[in-house]
């Protein structure tokens, strides 16, 4: 039987290349670079499957390529908002994702931008590199206390969840949430819904942002969302870059209103905004969420498994469309 044609726009961790090559005709990336608008088109004609990452924008111009032999778009990433879906879907063409196995790692991430940002763990650190520290003292570096404050939680899907138990259970902390997208039915034991943004921003000492990048929730957190924030309060983003209005965010933090933010995602990445930079109470990671060796593997597991259902013609674990 031939195999299905696979196309793989970026390098993965060893063992799911070796897997992709075992069960289908791939076509490994051997350069690492992200595909243009030209080459994804390319992908589209010419492979049955496309794995594409969240570097890949699948928008309808790109789908609009002619003739379309793919059948299915196995995204290496639980966001999906690099990919048109309502296009795709015009197209009969099946999007799926990974969830689950990123969730504790993003958890775990979110929790040490929370802990590096008020601690002031990455200030202290590029002194002591750069030969700076001159010793132990009273009042040397001092941060602020993460155990006991209260984080509220922009969202409480898989990786709010995980958070929220982190927070709750290894810190003390008392945990809010809000659902921008409305969906407040399934709570957690000593998790408390807010039922407007506006409620839990007021009240939270640190606000952590994971909601999905969505018409409704791209640019929330503007101008007059984060004056709702609590004078020195702290923002953490591990969602999108774009669910942040960085000319907002920038502003209040010249003008002390935010007492810092945590941050490893950004619009237009890896662009961003370099006004960043100015700020030591601004901790800044290269979108590490899931940069885990067992995760990555995970991930590329489940994309392998999505393609293999499609293709053997059984039910599809992670369809989005
Ligand atoms: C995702 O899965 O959406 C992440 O942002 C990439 O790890």
């Amino acid at each position: 039987m031939t195999k299905a044609r696979v196309i793989v726009t970026r390098r993965l961790p060893e063992r799911v290349e070796a897997e992709l090559g075992r069960r289908f005709d791939a076509q490994l990336s051997r350069d690492d670079q992200p595909l243009s608008a030209e080459q994804l088109q390319r992908a589209l004609s010419d492979a049955d499957g496309v794995l594409t990452t969240v570097t890949d924008r699948i928008t309808a111009e790109v789908l609009a390529a002619y003739p379309l032999r793919t059948k299915i778009v196995a995204n290496f990433g639980v966001g999906y908002d690099n990919i048109d879906v309502a296009a795709a879907k015009a197209h009969d063409i099946v999007v799926t994702n990974t969830p689950d196995v990123l969730t504790d790692c993003t958890a775990d991430l979110a929790m040490m931008l929370i802990l590096m940002t008020l601690r002031r763990v990455g200030e202290g650190e590029r002194q002591l590199r750069a030969g700076q520290w001159s010793g132990w003292r009273p009042t040397h570096h001092m941060g602020h206390k993460v155990t006991g404050r209260t984080l509220g939680l922009v969202g409480l899907g898989r990786i709010g969840r995980a958070v929220a138990t982190r927070a709750r259970d290894g810190f003390a902390m008392r945990v809010l949430y809000h659902d921008p997208h409305g969906d407040h039915g399934d709570t957690l034991p000593g998790v408390e819904p807010r039922a407007t943004l506006g409620a839990l921003l007021a009240e939270s000492d640190i606000v952590s942002l994971h909601c999905p990048s969505t018409p409704e929730t791209r640019g929330l957190m503007n101008d007059a969302r984060l004056r709702q924030m609590k004078p020195g309060s702290w923002l953490i983003n591990t969602a999108r870059g774009d669910i942040v209005d960085d000319d907002a965010m920038i502003e209040a933090l010249r003008s002390g209103h935010l007492g810092g933010a945590g941050l490893d995602v950004f619009r237009g990445e890896p662009n961003f905004d370099r006004r960043y930079l100015d700020f030591e109470n601004v901790t800044l990671l290269p979108h590490l969420g899931s940069a885990t060796i067992e995760t990555r593997e995970a991930m590329g597991m489940r994309a392998v498994e999505n393609l293999d259902a499609f293709f053997a013609g059984r039910r599809i674990p992670d369809r989005v469309v």
